[in-house]
């Protein structure tokens, strides 16, 4: 799959542009402020319906604009046809009108697709970007992020269980700040009723994360061996609600299970029971809280608190790692997503590489570029004739890079 034409109304600092892309690597070069990250974030946003740079969707319309609609026409290799996506968002909110109303319009082959479930996934791409550092670095909710955005590209079925769970905990946290700080009021019938649905989610939720997790780890530790000449080891858990993560281990009654888990092949019967252990202990772990939810006025327990803990040689690197094992283990926690994705896929996903080709040193260049190619790329950089140099070192192929140039929200391809 690769786009052939990028289409955007009011994205950003762009007005209206549409673009015709070449189908192995584009560059996009030009000045800063100018719109280079704009361009890569509007077709991330497109294909995955999400920003690299914000949650909020209001950020993302032009200033004094009310919509932005994206639009990318694509190429399948697989059938050889032409399929178009697009996504829009429109809403009047502004400073004076804070609670306005919002919508957002999602389209396949220009026929609206209500569940977002079933839009992510016809486009993958992978985004490498300098805010991946956030991944090591930053709070647990860009790690979460990380793996729901990797989870949901390659299994529908989890994106909707995540977005239950969602809904629930805002239901049962809106129940939690009526009752706040008077156990005496709370009434259990309704945060009964709210855990119940909760433990059934959150299990099958927390099979999904721990499987990613382990999947993530093995190829990201492999990476960054590479990357560290072997040097460093990378491991990557993942962190959830007290006693789940030793209790799903447990529930295995052999080793052999629990890799034919990992490896998506465990029977329906066995998943079932293993779920229904894991759904029962969070229900209890839930009640436990529940004084202390009360009190606080807000769930203090359950997976939306989730992390994943990445530690290097046995150290957790949010504590103990200097930048640059930072930017490898980043970087190898992103082409073990890139990795995932194609091994789930069967297909490359495209890569948007922003601002982050010209930062790394040759070893991590080539560990990026060898996972990449058969696979459409953007790359941003400042300087035109840097990367066309840069890139000859790397692409030994015949590959003819397009050039476009960006100023002030303006696009051009040069020939
Ligand atoms: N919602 C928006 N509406 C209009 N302009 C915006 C919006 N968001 C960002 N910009 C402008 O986009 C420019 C930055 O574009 P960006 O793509 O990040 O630059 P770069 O070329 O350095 O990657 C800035 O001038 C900023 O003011
Ligand atoms: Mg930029």
């Amino acid at each position: 799959m690769y786009i052939k034409k990028i289409s955007l109304i009011n994205f950003r600092n762009y007005g209206r542009i549409e673009l015709d892309v070449g189908p192995s690597v584009n560059i996009i070069y030009g000045n800063n402020a100018q719109g280079k990250t704009n361009l890569i974030e509007a077709v991330n946003v497109c294909a995955c319906i999400s920003s690299h740079r914000t949650s909020k969707d209001r950020d993302l319309i032009k200033f004094g604009e009310k919509e932005y609609i994206t639009e990318l026409l694509l190429h399948d290799d697989e059938y050889d046809t032409d399929t178009s996506i697009s996504a829009s968002f429109y809403t009047e909110e502004s400073e004076d009108n804070p609670n306005s109303t919002a919508k957002r319009e999602l389209k396949h082959d220009g026929i609206a697709v209500d569940k977002i479930s079933e839009y992510m996934g016809i486009c993958n791409t992978v985004i490498f970007a300098p805010e991946d550092l956030n991944l090591v670095k930053g709070a647990p909710a860009s790690r979460r992020k990380f793996l729901n955005m990797l989870i949901s590209k390659v299994s529908p079925t989890y994106y909707d269980a995540l977005n239950r769970t969602n809904r629930i905990i805002n239901q049962k946290n809106a129940s939690l700040k009526s009752f706040r700080g008077d156990i005496k009021k709370a009434d259990d019938n309704v945060l009964d009723f709210w855990d119940f649905s909760l433990a059934d989610l959150s299990a099958e939720m927390i099979m999904y994360r721990y499987r990613f997790t382990e999947l993530l780890s093995r190829k990201a530790s492999s990476h960054h061996s590479v990357i560290s000449d072997g040097k460093e080891i990378l491991r990557i858990a993942y962190s959830t609600i007290g006693g789940a993560v030793e209790l799903l281990e447990r529930s295995f009654s052999s080793e052999e299970e629990l890799h034919m888990f990992i490896a998506g092949t465990l029977s329906e019967a066995i998943y079932a029971r293993i779920k229904g252990i894991l759904s029962e202990y969070i229900l209890s772990k839930l009640k436990a809280s529940r004084r202390y939810d009360v009190e606080k006025g807000i769930s203090m327990s359950g997976i939306h608190r989730d992390d994943l803990d990445i530690k290097l040689d046995g150290l957790s690197m949010k504590n103990y790692s200097s930048q640059g094992q930072q930017r490898s283990a980043a970087l190898s926690l992103k082409l073990a997503e890139l990795q995932i994705i194609k091994d789930f896929t069967r297909s490359a996903p495209i890569l948007l590489l922003d601002d982050v080709f010209s930062e790394l040193d040759s070893g991590r260049r080539v560990s990026l570029l060898s996972g990449m190619k058969d696979a459409q790329i953007f790359i941003t950089c400042t300087d035109r004739e840097y990367i066309e140099n840069e890139l000859a070192k790397f692409l030994m192929t015949d590959i003819d890079p397009v050039f476009f140039k960006v100023t002030s929200g303006s696009c051009v391809r040069e020939e």
